[in-house]
């Protein structure tokens, strides 16, 4: 092996090595560009009373270590979908809500929960209904809502 062969290998060797560290940090949630990226479980929406409202529960998660903000809802359901907080009960609409770095934001029955004012039908269980998600940071999200029994609640399942 002369001197030549020797540096190409050492050149080939590092770039190897460049590519492994740019492959993990792609892993991480973030896309390249230093946006994070959400990803979306236990998206559902318990069948809605009559045309009025209906509320929308899932878990967004951030992988990144970016903090971002949901900051809106569109659905082809509904021309006005809020996010709503509840404080003291009562529940009031936020213009946009905290998704941690590396942590989730929970919409779930009794606290944050996006909000249908006002439906073009109304879904019954069984149904899907597509929502997209905007971020301040992150790309939109398009999240399909399983429409539950009336009753149904995904922290049932957890114990809580
Ligand atoms: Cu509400």
């Amino acid at each position: 092996m002369n001197a030549r062969t020797t540096r190409t290998l050492a050149a080939a060797l590092s770039l190897t090595a460049a590519l492994a560290i740019s492959g993990c940090s792609s892993d991480s949630g973030d896309s390249g560009d230093g946006k994070p990226r959400m990803t979306v479980s236990g998206a559902y929406m318990p069948q809605p009373v009559n045309d009025k409202m209906a509320g929308a529960f899932m878990v967004i998660k951030n992988d990144s270590k970016t903090a971002d903000k949901l900051t809106g809802v569109t659905s082809p359901l509904s021309d006005d979908l809020q996010i709503h907080e509840t404080k003291d009960q009562k529940m009031q609409q936020v213009p946009s809500m905290d998704v941690p770095a590396n942590g989730e934001l929970k919409l779930e029955r009794g606290g944050n929960h996006v909000m249908f004012m006002g439906l073009k039908n109304t879904p019954t269980v069984g149904d899907k209904v597509t929502v997209e998600l905007h971020f301040e940071k992150a790309d939109p999200v398009k999240v399909e809502l399983d429409v539950k029994e009336r009753t149904y609640n995904a922290q049932n399942s957890t114990g809580h």
